[in-house]
């Protein structure tokens, strides 16, 4: 019982924060990647109040620009879990969980947590709901879909802070291969083949 008073205030609290017009990163997606993780947690140990702890507060400082907001996050959380009455050796596993699940670090994280909550967040990057973001975050930044000239990067170097469908190449495709766990890789497998198929259906539509 206790643990569900301590998600929901955190749940709160995150809410409250992450009152943002920024689609690619609202609240809809911390809930999002709590529904992956709980999924993942139906057959992977772990404890899953860490987990779905750290998955609520592992965007809760996010700017544009910013570098380093997983590890201001993880330290702001510590803070709110402290508030929250967590033990000092819980806060530990979530803070380092929530400090290790960026990909630009590439990190693999230590604790089984730390891996569900990659690969729970990695899965919202894929999919359907990974190509609604993927291009959401490209317009944010007012880049075109593609190259005109190069769609598929042909001839080029992959560029995705110029093109949207670069993101695809770059990273979305390559994160199957990067899963933790058996369960996240069953799931990110699903998700890669819709990312393919739109990538053949779009090639025959531009
Ligand atoms: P997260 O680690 O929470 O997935 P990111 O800030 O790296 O966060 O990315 C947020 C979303 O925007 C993800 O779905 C990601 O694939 C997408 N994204 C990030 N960089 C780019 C980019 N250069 N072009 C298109 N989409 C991007
Ligand atoms: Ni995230």
């Amino acid at each position: 019982m206790e643990i569900m008073t301590q998600l929901e205030s955190l749940k709160k609290i995150v809410k409250q924060k992450l009152k943002t017009n920024d689609p690619a990163h609202d609240f809809e997606h911390i809930m999002r990647v709590y529904r992956n993780a709980e999924r993942i947690c139906k057959t992977e140990s772990g404890n899953k109040k860490l987990v779905l702890s750290a998955v609520l507060l592992h965007d809760i400082i996010k700017n544009k620009n910013q570098k380093n907001s997983a590890q201001k996050s993880a330290k702001l959380a510590e803070k709110i879990l402290k508030d929250n009455n967590f033990s000092s050796n819980e806060i530990d596993i979530i803070s380092c969980a929530i400090r290790d699940h960026s990909y630009s670090k590439g990190r693999i994280p230590s604790t089984i947590e730390g891996k569900i909550l990659q690969d729970a967040d990695r899965l919202d990057a894929i999919g359907a709901i990974g190509i609604a973001r993927a291009f959401s975050f490209s317009g944010s930044n007012k880049r075109p879909f593609y190259d005109p000239k190069d769609p598929f990067s042909k001839n080029r170097n992959l560029n995705d802070n110029k093109w949207a469908l670069d993101h695809f190449f770059k990273k979305l495709l390559t994160l199957e291969g990067k899963m933790n766990t058996k369960t996240g890789k069953s799931l990110a497998k699903r998700r890669t083949k819709i990312l393919k198929n739109f990538l053949k259906e779009i090639k025959n539509e531009i």
